[in-house]
């Protein structure tokens, strides 16, 4: 059963207390409801993924009660500082380079070394984020392909029975997702058009770029920085489907692992695709820097079944497995 929350403070409090227990809680923001978990936990993250039923891992978005408390994970440019204090409380989404001792997940960030911080602005929901005195991760509230919910009802269309609560809050008075710069390139690009306009931004920045004429026709399809083959790849050879492995390779199992590597990550030992999803990234990379350490032939990964949560677990790990000059010519012309 989905609880649904008084928007008061008991509300929050029960909202809170669900969350740190690796629960999620949909709640209200300015733009579009969303499905919150606490950013510091791989495994409630990883829940967001299953519950919208993602075929891919797309990075999420990292709420914060204040731009200090954002700024805390992430490099801040001078910029970055201008426009969180013009905008934020509001719709706008700023992506900047993870800090080396960012404490959040790799699946946050898909795997990426940025991070995408916003400072919502609806009451309800600042009071929350900061009783929980942690970042919360939240993608618009709905089933992956429907649209995003600006009513409690939505969601609960969406996703009663799902999700542990539902925080009762206002409407959205935006009813659009906020808008997303990358500040990680000079000019910025925009990846989202979204509530606040492109002017407006660029009365700070002078001509934003992008987005790219592709990303503005399919944004779902093109804009996330998860069909860039090469974004992802990590410099060891990776070989799927593994059914045995070499004594000169490194092991991602999933289940009870194949004797005879050089070394093991266990993604999952009970064979649970939430907790493998949860350690995927930081298991690619740790095994990465293996291969290079202990010169190896490469990484093999075992089968992993093609249900739930592992339909994005085997898209990310094709897409690290391919070739890779594919890759990085597919970057550079979308990014031309
Ligand atoms: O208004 C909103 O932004 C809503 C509310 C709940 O805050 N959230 C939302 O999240 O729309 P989501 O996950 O549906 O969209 C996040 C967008 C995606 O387009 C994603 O690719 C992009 O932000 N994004 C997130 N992290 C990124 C990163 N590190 N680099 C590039 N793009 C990123
Ligand atoms: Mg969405």
């Amino acid at each position: 059963m989905t609880e649904l929350l008084p928007p008061d403070s008991a509300g929050i409090a029960r909202a809170v207390a669900l969350l740190l227990e690796g629960e999620l809680v949909a709640l209200p923001t300015e733009t579009v409801y969303g499905l919150g978990a606490d950013a510091t936990n791989a495994e409630a993250v990883a829940r967001i993924y299953a519950v919208k039923e993602r075929p891919r891992f797309n990075p999420l978005i990292c709420h914060y009660p204040d731009a200090e408390a954002a700024f805390a994970h992430v490099e801040a440019s001078a910029l970055a500082l201008q426009l969180a204090k013009a905008f934020w409380p509001g719709p706008l989404t700023l992506v900047l380079p993870r800090k080396p001792d960012c404490p959040l997940p790799l699946l946050v960030s898909a795997g990426l070394e940025t991070l995408a911080v916003r400072v919502p602005q609806t009451a309800l929901t600042l009071a929350l984020l900061r009783a929980l005195s942690r970042p919360l991760a939240a993608p618009s509230a709905n089933r992956s392909g429907a649209v995003s919910p600006t009513e409690p009802a939505h969601v609960l269309a969406e996703l009663g029975g799902r999700i542990a609560a539902v925080l009762n809050g206002p409407a959205c008075p935006i009813g659009v997702e906020s808008t997303v710069i990358d500040l990680t390139e000079m000019p910025p690009r925009l990846l989202r058009p979204g509530g606040l306009p492109r002017k407006a931004i660029e009365a700070f920045t002078g001509p934003l770029a992008g987005p790219l004429p592709h990303e503005a026709r399919a944004p779902q399809a093109l804009r996330s920085p998860g069909q860039l083959a090469s974004h992802y790849a990590p410099r060891a050879k990776l070989r799927l489907e593994a059914r045995e492995v070499a004594a000169n390779e490194a092991l991602l199992a999933f289940g009870p692992p194949l004797a005879g590597a050089a070394v093991t990550f266990s993604l999952s030992s009970r064979g649970d695709l939430v907790e493998a999803a949860a350690r995927l990234f930081s298991g690619l990379r740790w095994l990465d820097q293996e291969v290079a350490r202990l010169d190896l032939a490469g990484i093999a990964a075992m089968p992993i079944p093609e249900e739930g949560l592992g339909e994005a677990i085997n898209d990310r790990l094709r897409r690290a497995a391919a070739p890779r000059p594919l890759g990085r010519r597919m970057e550079v012309a979308l990014h031309a």
